[in-house]
């Protein structure tokens, strides 16, 4: 066939690189719902959910008992059920219902009921939804501090960047799993070097991410994943009760938890069931609000090019976003693994969270480079700071970051990668020299900086956890070495375990280590001149984006 010239510069666009697929709800294929999605029902008998969306309490799976006995307000469930999904979807909508009253009605009915609720929603009533819903006052954003050589060094400077530019949340993981103590170590460091109070954590097998919270080298755990459907969850040898038991023991020791899920995972591991992706993440929100943790991970997250793929895959995550924040529960709304080609499209479906703001707009936006991202590359990476930037000015809208100067990013690069020098020295780790500090303040990236000696660092790694450092140690090290604002502010993370307040839903610390959560700063949003706006000394901070023309300046 003659090729036309149009259609050729159509095919070569980035878009044209992304994955497409019809909907095939046999194989799970299938965003916002699928014809074999159960129909909404529940009977209640002696204060026990006997039948749920269809099914008798005798042909419960593992999560149908779960959901039905721990995530479901039994006394409320008849009177909730009883109330129409058009009109709950109204309420969402409406500035005249509190979101407390939406919550209340909210917690008593079934997953398939709020399947048929998420679906009178458009785009823009899910983001007016969502407005009103999230659960803190103030949107926060997280972002994923790793890179390809497991540089502690690079970490701790990227970490205090990272902070310095509002985020609230850090989290690393390894390319070498062995890496994991020293990867914990330099972000706690280098987070709290950039603005103290920020949490971090470290995304690692669950045995030694455990270890690493319980010894406090952590401060939140989050990578709790759950999966809509049986089969998937015994893949990974895991249930429902097992993961609450895993939330307990982190709660026990007075860390901050959240579970993970999101569309397409069941998809990928062949076991959808046929349902909707909504419907099965339905499902694993209630699990996880079953399990008694705070919040959720979700929006597809690291499944995203399945979600991506579908027809309304992008309104359908959206959609477990809102379900997330419906449920009570706080959302690091994932704009995290990376899905598009596109620039228009990846920065398109940011939109859905940027715009009405959610607990944590991003669940991990990469403050690295992309080939540094071990998570896989993120939506949006350290390139694109400035863009983002521009778009919370060109909006005022508060997208949890802020313009910064190229002098004081220099300057707490270099007091986080000298910190960790000093604690590595102090505690008999590995040397860390003053080239590789140098090196890594002003670099961009991993290819930018030295080779470290991989058999040393792995060998201390290991020598650290047998010795048993905890976060005292760490404490100890930085106090001992001069670096007493970085030792006093690691204090006052361990302090919070103690005092528990920063384990309330979507709870984030502020530089005075104050909790602001959805229990004591909780989202008042109901309408025009009510709510979060972003005025006073935020907006002056978000308007100042590097490149402007400065008028004091004339
Ligand atoms: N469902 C469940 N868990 C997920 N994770 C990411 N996406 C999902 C999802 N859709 C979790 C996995 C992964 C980590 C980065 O987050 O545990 O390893
Ligand atoms: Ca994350």
């Amino acid at each position: 066939m003659k090729r036309s010239k149009r259609i050729e510069a159509l095919d070569r666009r980035a878009v044209n690189q992304d994955a497409f697929i019809d909907e095939w709800p046999e194989m799970g294929f299938a965003a916002m719902r699928s014809p074999y999605d159960p129909k909404p029902s529940v009977r209640v008998e002696n204060g026990v959910i006997t039948e749920l969306d269809g099914k008798q309490r005798a042909d419960f799976d593992f999560l149908d008992q779960f959901i039905a006995d721990y995530a479901i307000r039994i006394d409320r469930a008849e009177a909730s059920m009883a109330v129409s999904s058009l009109e709950i979807a109204r309420m969402i909508v409406d500035i005249h219902t509190t979101r407390k009253e939406v919550l209340e009605l909210i917690s008593g009915i079934t997953p398939a009921k709020m399947v048929e609720v998420v679906n009178y929603l458009n785009v823009v009533e899910m983001m007016m939804g969502m407005q009103k819903m999230r659960a803190r006052r103030v949107p926060g954003n997280q972002a994923h501090i790793t890179n390809l050589k497991d540089d502690p060094v690079q970490i701790a400077a990227d970490a205090a960047e990272g902070a310095l530019r509002g985020f609230r949340e850090e989290e690393t993981t390894t390319g070498v799993a062995r890496y994991a103590p020293f990867n914990a170590i330099a972000l706690l460091i280098g987070s709290q070097a950039g603005r103290r109070g920020v949490l971090t954590q470290c995304s690692v097998e669950e045995a030694t991410e455990l270890d690493l919270g319980i010894r406090g080298l952590t401060t939140y755990a989050e990578t709790l994943s759950v999966y809509g459907t049986e089969k998937v969850f015994i893949d990974g040898d895991d249930t429902p009760y097992s993961k609450a038991f895993l939330n307990a023991a982190y709660a026990s020791r007075g860390l901050k938890v959240r579970f993970t899920s999101g569309a397409g995972s069941e998809v990928l591991m062949g076991s959808s069931e046929r349902k909707s992706m909504l419907y099965l993440e339905c499902r694993c929100l209630y699990v996880t609000k079953g399990a008694g943790t705070q919040g959720i991970q979700n929006g597809s997250v690291s499944c995203v090019g399945v979600a991506a793929a579908v027809p309304a895959g992008i309104r359908e995550i959206m959609g477990e976003n809102l379900v997330a924040a419906l449920l009570g529960l706080e959302c690091a709304s994932s704009n995290d693994q990376t899905f598009s080609h596109s620039d228009m499209r990846r920065t398109a479906r940011t939109m859905l969270q940027f715009l009405p703001g959610t607990d944590f707009i991003f669940s991990g936006y990469a403050a690295e480079p992309n080939y540094d991202n071990m998570f896989a590359g993120s939506n949006f990476d350290a390139e694109d700071f400035d863009d983002y930037n521009v778009l919370q000015r060109d909006m005022q809208v508060d997208g949890g970051l802020r313009p910064v100067t190229e002098e004081e990013v220099i300057r707490v690069r270099r007091e986080a990668a000298k910190a960790v020098q000093a604690v590595f020295r102090y505690l008999g780790l590995t040397e860390i020299t003053d080239e590789q500090v140098e090196t890594v303040v002003y670099a961009h990236g991993s290819k930018d900086t030295l080779k470290r000696d991989v058999a040393s660092d792995l060998m201390a790694a290991d020598d650290l956890m047998k010795r048993g450092i905890t976060g005292v140690d760490i404490v100890r090290a930085l106090a001992e070495t001069g670096y007493v604002d970085l030792a006093e502010s690691i204090l006052n993370m361990l302090k919070q375990r103690v005092i528990g307040d920063y384990m309330h839903t979507a709870a984030i610390l502020d530089e005075q280590f104050q909790v602001m959560s959805g229990v004591n700063t909780p989202n008042d949003y109901l309408g025009p001149g009510t709510g979060y706006r972003v005025t006073g000394k935020r907006w002056e901070e978000i308007k100042a984006v590097p490149h402007r023309i400065d008028v004091n300046e004339f």
